[in-house]
């Protein structure tokens, strides 16, 4: 879900369109009022002072903009931007490569900072508090430490998973921010700017039966206003209707709410085969066929905002409205199996 801006020469048509579609400021950034908010405070007292801008961590599941804003945030503080990843830094040395790289007030984005290497964190540690980097030189009993200044910059972080950041990295960002699913009305508004960039003729109407059906999320209603676009283009007069847009989004068995095949799955997974839970996300796993960090990062965090199920301390459990979405009726008690309604 991350993507790679790395070998930008070699870019999947699918990134180009994302970040031809990238909101490039504050302003042009829809939604999430209160994350933009204290961004927009932090940057500008920061540049009052004459400060490097504090460390700052963006959370929330893919496709909400935690790239997007890190661009931004550098933009508007007027620094460079260079982009890492989790993964990428698998040794000291690399994240040693790009720290001694970096001019004072530049920004260092980590995406995916969760997937750090607990040895390489350390490192990061007195990176962000004192910018200082400890680098042990030589081997067995002739290794020393050597203590390198740092110009003072700024790390963003972003992660879909807050929770899996250790304690002591997470207490050394200045600002934490979640982003959220986006509400129907914003989602509308984005629908519509990406419309007008790509020069696609969408109603209102249009625009909202698709924002309704993007699981809250920027990136699907980008995906969805494409398809619909093209459905449009070789179904009907190129324009986007409501109607329009429904019948294709029919045709790309996306519910009203949103839910796709996968969705479905783990609904009828979790009520028919696992009995409405409580379940474990391994098991879940197995039963869809999908990786299980997979469900916890894309698939369970809408559908348990939807309400259809929940997390116990015994596992996942189905609420009423999953049976209702699949037809059943909710059982009286856990144990009770559903009947057809
Ligand atoms: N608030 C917004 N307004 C307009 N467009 C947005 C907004 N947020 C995201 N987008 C669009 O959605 C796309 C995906 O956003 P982005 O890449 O920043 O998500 P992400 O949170 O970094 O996802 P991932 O976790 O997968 O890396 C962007 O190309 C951008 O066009
Ligand atoms: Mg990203």
């Amino acid at each position: 879900m991350t993507e790679n801006f790395y070998n930008e020469s070699n870019e999947a048509p699918d990134q180009a369109f994302e970040q031809s579609l990238r909101p490039p400021a504050f302003e042009d950034f829809c939604g999430q009022e209160k994350v933009k908010d204290r961004l927009m405070l932090m940057v500008e007292a920061a540049q009052q002072r004459g400060d490097v801008l504090g460390h700052i961590l963006l959370s929330g599941p893919p496709g909400l903009g935690k790239t997007t804003l890190a661009h931004i945030i550098a933009t508007a503080a007027n620094s460079k931007i260079h982009i890492t990843s989790g993964p990428q830094i698998d040794k000291a040395g690399d994240l040693a490569g790009v720290l001694t790289n970096l001019q004072e007030g530049d920004v260092l984005f980590i995406d995916e900072i969760h997937r750090l290497h607990p040895s390489v964190e350390e490192y990061l540690y007195p990176a962000m508090e004192d910018f200082k980097l400890d680098i042990i030189i030589d081997q067995g009993p002739n290794a020393r430490t050597i203590r390198l200044s740092l110009p003072p910059f700024t790390l963003v972080g972003a992660t879909t998973r807050a929770g899996m950041l250790t304690a002591p990295l997470r207490s050394r960002f200045g600002l934490t921010d979640r982003l959220d699913y986006y509400p129907i009305k914003d989602l509308t508004t984005i629908i519509k700017r990406s419309a007008d960039l790509l020069g696609i003729e969408v109603q209102s109407g249009g625009a909202e039966e698709i924002a309704m059906r993007s699981r809250g999320t920027p990136r699907i209603a980008n995906m969805l206003l494409r398809w619909v676009r093209d459905y449009a283009q070789v179904r009907a007069d190129g324009i986007i209707t409501p109607a329009v847009a429904k019948d294709a989004l029919i045709m790309r068995e996306i519910d009203e709410d949103g839910l796709d095949e996968m969705d479905k799955r783990i609904l009828e997974a979790m009520i028919y085969k696992f009995n409405g839970g409580p379940v474990g996300v391994s098991s879940l796993a197995v039963a869809v066929g999908e990786d299980a960090s997979t469900i916890e990062d894309v698939y369970e965090p809408y559908l348990i905002m939807q309400g259809f199920f929940k997390r116990t301390p015994r596992g996942r459990m189905a609420m009423p409205a999953a049976y209702v979405k699949l037809g059943v009726t909710p059982p009286r008690n856990s144990h009770d199996q559903p009947e057809l309604l």
